[in-house]
């Protein structure tokens, strides 16, 4: 499963990549609000440059002729950004002229199995399930996920899973027991994954350990 940063934030990338599982990154309008980010061209070409994955930027155009014309001038910052798009009727037609242009578009706000069915057979290269937001109304986020790996399954489609507006280690739990493609994460998230209460007494046991014996010693210059 490839791990994705959900972010615009350029240091929870940085320290993403020095991990060494940082296999793409994906935004939107709503997290580069978030980094007070005005210049959108210069923080996708940046965030780019710190990764060799897929790097998402979405647009704000509604109608597909508005979505075609941003896309492909975010397309034009880097070679590895994923241009996203929403999952509209015009959306979908957008997405349909970016792929048989060769651009790799990542058909985001999924709710539902025959919408993620539309994009792939629009030709999408990825789509983002948003697991959270579905809980959030009361109902199983990752259900939704594991639909859409059975149907892609079942006709061998070829866009890849992202689950996204992942919340807690459960949902990255599932999404891989599932076999999505890829979970893109807050980097909350991530530090949840890597911590254990179980990890940390053990290394405070050893390290107590170690001083008790380390005090006995004699030291090198004592007689
Ligand atoms: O990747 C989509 C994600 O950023 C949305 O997350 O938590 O706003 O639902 P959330």
């Amino acid at each position: 499963m490839k791990f994705f940063l959900d972010t615009a934030n350029i240091e929870e990338i940085k320290r993403c990549a020095s991990f060494g599982f940082l296999d793409g990154v994906t935004t939107n309008p709503s997290l580069m609000a978030r980094e007070n980010i005005s210049d959108q061209a210069a923080r996708i070409e940046e965030i780019c440059s710190l990764t060799e994955g897929p790097v998402s930027a979405e647009v704000i155009a509604a109608d597909t002729e508005g979505m075609v014309e941003e896309a492909r001038a975010l397309a034009d910052i880097a070679p590895n950004v994923a241009v996203k798009i929403p999952l509209t009727m015009p959306g979908l037609s957008a997405t349909r002229s970016l792929a048989d242009q060769g651009l790799a578009v990542n058909l985001t706000l999924v709710f539902s199995p025959l919408q993620a069915l539309l994009a792939a057979k629009a030709g999408a290269a990825f789509v983002s399930p948003f697991v959270g937001r579905l809980d959030d109304v009361g109902m199983d986020g990752m259900d939704l996920v594991e639909d859409i790996v059975s149907i892609f399954s079942n006709y061998a489609f070829e866009t890849e899973v992202i689950v996204a507006s992942i919340r807690s280690p459960q949902h990255v739990l599932r999404a891989a027991l599932i076999g999505a493609d890829i979970c893109t994460v807050p980097f909350k998230v991530i530090e949840q994954l890597a911590s254990h209460p179980l990890t940390d007494k053990g290394l405070a046991a050893f390290l107590a350990d170690h001083e008790k014996v380390a005090a006995k010693r004699p030291h090198p210059n004592s007689h």
